[in-house]
């Protein structure tokens, strides 16, 4: 039998049917009843009837600390990036806070590297030092820690690799006790939130029972849920110093053509306590974001990685494109997407930018 034209309008994709009931068809004028661009004549009216807006509440701000004082080396692939010691990574915080970024993500470039990754857990290691240091001087400044084994690896990798393997087949169970001691040294630290990066499977569940089992259950995790083995990670490895000295991270990332396979990691680290789930990186998995968003409906972060930033950056800085335009635009569309926390090492130009 054939649809009449009022049934064959009301199909829609069920997700949308599920969380917008009435949005069809129907609701939609035609021309010339309906003319979209009479909404687009000014820029009063396009923002009041504007869907998505990007805040600085959503912004998220990736810092790099490093050993020493007054340390401040540039990351030659991400113009405006630094490796900062702790002094002046106080500094930096602090105007990001003025400026009402109302969050750090810290990474930490460890002194020495070792098999055991011993400075991820380190009681006075690099990223604890930086967490004490910024609660005491900005107590409402939101500090998440990167919980992740890579940078304090001699051979760079996200977990514990086999003696004399040289394949770089990272051991996943016996990784999992080091995160979870690297999350809760974290914590007492004065952390706000861990947001473990490494993904060894199982690793949410050894967190939380980590952080539970010293009275730390009020602390949240936010997981790099569906985290991509992605060459968009290029310039954070110079910045982090954390290349893979063999093999690459193929074997725990996720591989970028699957998409139904993110929903089952995402649904895996909800089921075992994360209370944020990121999908990272942005840009290039805004379709896996939105389907994060739309089929889990739990606060989702986006994570603009390194060469989202340089590449705007580059292009910014060659006259190519418009940099502020280009990056507010990319950052909307995360927005758009579903994305409510937006981590990107542009948070203090588009703070500035938003302030206008
Ligand atoms: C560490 C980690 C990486 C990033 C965040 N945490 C690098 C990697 O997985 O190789 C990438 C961030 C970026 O590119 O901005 N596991």
């Amino acid at each position: 039998m054939q649809m009449v034209e009022s049934q064959r309008r009301d199909c829609q994709d069920p997700i949308s049917a599920l969380f917008f009931p009435t949005m069809n068809l129907h609701t939609t004028g035609r021309f010339p009843a309906y003319r979209p661009r009479r909404l687009r004549q000014s820029l009063a009216l396009r923002r009041m009837v504007a869907e998505t807006r990007l805040s600085v509440e959503s912004l998220v701000w990736p810092l790099f600390v490093c050993a020493g004082s007054r340390v401040r080396k540039p990351i030659g692939a991400m113009p405006g990036v630094f490796q900062l010691s702790v002094d002046e990574l106080v500094k930096e915080a602090t105007q990001a806070h003025q400026l009402g970024v109302p969050a750090v993500l810290l990474f930490g470039i460890p002194k020495t590297k070792d098999a055991r990754a011993s400075g991820a857990y380190a009681q006075n290691g690099i990223v604890q030092q930086a967490t004490r240091a910024l609660k005491k001087e900005l107590p409402t400044l939101m500090i998440i820690t990167d919980v992740c084994l890579c940078e304090y690896m001699e051979h760079g990798h996200c977990g514990l690799v086999a003696k004399n393997d040289q394949t770089g087949r990272v051991l996943n169970d016996p990784s999992l006790d080091l995160l979870a001691r690297t999350a809760v040294s974290h914590a007492e630290a004065g952390a706000d939130i861990v947001a473990p990066s490494d993904m060894m499977d199982g690793r949410v569940r050894a967190i939380r029972e980590g952080l539970d089992q010293k009275g730390l259950s009020d602390i949240p995790i936010m997981s790099y849920a569906a985290k991509y083995a992605s060459a968009f990670y290029g310039p954070f490895r110079e910045a982090a110093e954390s290349a893979p000295h063999f093999g690459d991270r193929r074997s725990y990332q996720m591989d970028p053509p699957n998409a139904n396979e993110a929903m089952r990691e995402v649904a895996l680290d909800i089921e075992e306590g994360a209370d944020i789930v990121m999908v990272k990186p942005a840009l290039s998995y805004l379709d896996i974001l939105y389907r994060v968003k739309t089929e889990f409906g739990y606060p989702t972060a986006a994570y603009a990685v390194s060469a989202e930033y340089s590449m705007i950056k580059a292009a910014g800085a060659n006259g190519w494109i418009n940099e502020q335009a280009v990056q507010m635009e990319a950052l909307l569309s995360m927005r758009r997407a579903g994305a409510d926390i937006l981590i990107t090492y542009a948070a203090p130009d588009v703070a500035r930018w938003l302030k206008g």
